[in-house]
């Protein structure tokens, strides 16, 4: 990264809503050898050599902690060279400059809104006779209106295609600090799918939808033939209603809207500075006949590497898995978001370290995780308290446990799945100050979101009844075992958080010593707090059959609900739980249509009225956190507990005859890991390749395998009394 020479510029007036388009000439008199572009921009831009786009970063230079931390690009351009050579870039205000949080009023917010946009870049070209040009940003550069008359994240795009950018001035130079600036850290946005409109819907209320059958984060690329000044309009959602309406109420202040001024003749256009959540588009305006065939849904998001695969003998659950997959697609762009659609789409704390464990088996997330957990650290604020979100678009708001606990279960869970440990030196003092602050008197009695969306919750309130400062203190305690586990890996001294851990704990059993939700007793099996864990399994157990085999449980203790079951002989409760398909189940959504995770259990109820206008995404990937049990619990898949990114695995799965089959597959950092189990006649037929050497428990045995391929049976000697009466074991 070399932008020493280059100077921030802008525009020298305000276009208002009009996004600018800089441009620079230039000739290159010499064959040219090679050539690097290195940008960045306050807002997002994108770029074109000669009319060619630069590189394929949608988005770019993605959202971090603006204030600390922005990335730069560098993009081979050699093969766009040319000799007479024209560079423009577009800006649009992407997050940067875009009003968020849409739902909340600040002076932070509109300070955002106003403020410049600005780009900074440098063009490095290698001649064939050893010599070698620099163009650097500077008021030499030049700008003007581009034919994009408005972009913006919530709001959605306006496009004139007819309009040419003309009466170019030149460009201000922009007083903007370039400490802030560093090389790309996470993975780029990419167009990564296209899916082809499914089908046009003309509702009863006489609109005319188009469905392309998934829910997606992207935008629409559609063909037109039109006149010049004919308009192409229309609006995102993700729902019809209980009539078969268009309904996007849900998206509240997000206007989620493109509207396109088209020239004469065919045109193909896609917005390219914004993003949406949907499913469906409504026209609100098309010239001519709408055919589906011209209707295509780009899908846009980190482009991580897929992982993790299961599959099952069960068409809804295999839904589910799907929607699990969709729901990380859907909002992982650059950072880990609650939603795509309405009026937040922030990197809620809470959500990103609910889900960060089923994320980092389905995806190599570790990149993406690293570069967030860099803003983390940077938005971390003096006392230590992590914010609500991060970027932190929240400042003033208070922090709260299992929010801000992301600080510390997302850098160890990290570690956890991949092996490296750098990752938690690097995370380490932010993990500390966070311990430390959470551990200062009050912060049972602080601000807490509490067992967010439990079912158990108050008529009227978003939270569940599972007390705030015993969540508050069960979370203390995680963080603070977990942050001693990373102190002492790293050879820190950690003694201090030792003896703070057995204070804490004596103190948590004597001000709690009964546990009275499902999540209270949940968190005092899974963190390790139960005097007596079989026992409060048990209990578990019983308190959710007399809730109708039913959870009650919110945010906080659904992710590890089926694991404190499991764990402790209910893995049969635990799969009733999980393939209940009416309301309260993950199957619920399966049998309502959903093709993403929903943020309520009944987001869409059984007459399909919906659960409410204010708070009600149907992509919210917090309830898919439960793949995380399903690789690890009923496929059986978990890396041995000192042998983190599994280096040695143990295998030890929960069966259930009810899907049949599960198959699982993890490409993990030593190898692909393929469990399987199957119901046969005779039996349950399991099968394992492992490229590293496993702890295999099966019937009540433990044995070791070395790295290879095997085969267990455990056969039903006595048909109608399933009953295991040993394994037969083959390798390869
Ligand atoms: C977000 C959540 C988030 C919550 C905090 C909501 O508006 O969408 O997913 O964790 O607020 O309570």
């Amino acid at each position: 990264m070399n932008l020493k020479n280059s100077q921030w510029i802008t525009t020298a007036r305000d276009l208002g809503d009009v996004c600018p388009v800089f441009r620079k000439r230039f000739i290159a008199e010499k064959e040219i050898l090679s050539a690097a572009l290195e940008i960045t921009a306050l807002g997002v831009y994108e770029a074109e050599l000669n009319g060619r786009r630069v590189g394929d970063f949608v988005l770019a230079p993605g959202w971090t902690s603006y204030d600390h931390r922005l990335q730069v690009q560098t993009y081979d351009v050699t093969e766009l060279l040319r000799k007479e050579n024209e560079l423009r870039v577009t800006l649009g205000r992407g997050w940067f400059r875009s009003p968020m949080p849409g739902f909340v009023d600040s002076e932070d917010k509109q300070h955002r809104y106003d403020q410049p946009c600005g780009l900074i870049a440098r063009l490095e070209v290698h001649f064939a006779d050893g010599s070698e040009s620099v163009l650097s940003s500077d008021e030499s550069w030049e700008f003007a209106e581009s034919p994009v008359r408005f972009s913006e994240i919530y709001d959605g795009e306006r496009y004139d295609a007819a309009f040419a950018p003309k009466d170019w001035e030149a460009a201000r130079l922009l007083n903007w600090t370039k400490e802030i600036l560093i090389p790309q850290e996470g993975e780029e946005i990419r167009e990564t799918e296209r899916v082809a409109a499914r089908a046009v819907l003309h509702t009863p209320a006489g609109e005319t939808v188009i469905d392309f059958g998934q829910e997606v984060t992207g935008y629409v690329e559609f063909a037109v033939t039109a006149r010049e000044g004919d308009e192409v309009r229309f609006t995102h959602g993700e729902m019809l209603d209980a009539e078969g309406n268009f309904y996007n109420a849900n998206y509240r202040s997000a206007r989620a809207e493109v509207l396109f001024r088209c020239r004469e003749g065919n045109q193909i256009w896609h917005p390219r500075l914004t993003f949406f959540g949907f499913r469906y588009i409504k026209l609100l305006s098309w010239p001519g006949e709408v055919k589906v065939e011209d209707f295509t849904a780009v899908v846009v998001h980190s482009d991580m590497k897929r992982t993790g695969w299961l599959e099952s003998g069960d068409a809804m659950l295999n839904q589910l898995f799907s929607n699990i997959v969709w729901g990380q697609r859907g909002n992982f762009l650059d950072v880990p978001t609650d939603c795509p659609q309405r009026d937040e789409r922030l990197g809620w704390t809470g959500d990103a370290q609910v889900f960060v464990r089923t994320a980092s088996y389905l995806y190599d997330v570790e990149r993406f995780f690293r570069k967030w957990l860099r803003d983390l650290a940077a938005d971390q604020r003096e006392s230590g308290e992590v914010g609500e979100v991060i970027p932190d678009m929240l400042p003033t708001y208070p922090g709260s446990a299992a929010w801000g606990d992301a600080a510390v279960i997302c850098p160890w869970t990290i570690y956890q799945t991949y092996g490296d440990r750098s990752v938690l030196d690097e995370q380490f003092e932010s993990m500390k100050k966070w311990v430390d602050y959470i551990s200062g008197e009050g912060w049972e009695k602080h601000f807490h979101f509490g067992d967010w969306l439990g079912l158990d919750a108050p008529s009227g309130s978003y939270k569940g009844s599972t007390r705030d400062g015993f969540i508050a203190a069960a979370f203390r305690l995680h963080a603070i075992e977990l942050l001693g586990k990373a102190g002492r890996l790293l050879g820190r001294e950690v003694h201090a958080y030792q003896d703070s851990y057995m204070a804490f704990i004596e103190r948590f059993r004597k001000d709690y010593p009964d546990y009275r939700t499902q999540t209270e007793h949940v968190l005092a099996i899974h963190f390790g707090l139960a005097e007596d864990p079989q026992k409060t399994a048990d209990a578990l157990a019983d308190l959710v059959r007399d809730d109708g085999k039913q959870l009650r449980t919110g945010f906080v203790g659904t992710p590890y609900l089926l694991h404190a079951l499991s764990d402790y002989g209910h893995a049969d409760l635990a799969w009733d739980l999980l393939l209940r398909k009416t309301y309260p189940g993950w199957l619920y959504s399966v049998t309502k249509g959903a093709t993403t995770i929903w943020e309520h259990w009944d987001g869409a109820k059984e007459d399909g009225s919906f659960w409410s206008t204010d708070m009600n995404s149907f992509n919210h990937y917090a309830y898919g956190a439960v793949a995380d049990w399903i690789f690890e619990k009923a496929a059986g898949i978990r890396h041995e507990e000192n042998a983190p990114g599994f280096a040695a695995l143990v295998y030890e799965p929960h069966p259930d005859p009810r899907i049949g089959f599960l198959k699982a597959e993890l490409e993990t950092r030593h190898g692909t890991i393929r469990a399987s189990w199957r119901y046969e006649d005779t039996g349950i037929r399991y099968e394992l390749e492992t490229p590293v050497p496993a702890l295999v428990r099966l019937g009540g045995e433990d044995r070791y395998v070395m790295s290879g391929s095997y085969t267990f049976w455990s056969i039903h000697s006595i048909p109608e009394k399933e009953h295991t009466i040993g394994f037969s074991e083959r390798s390869s």
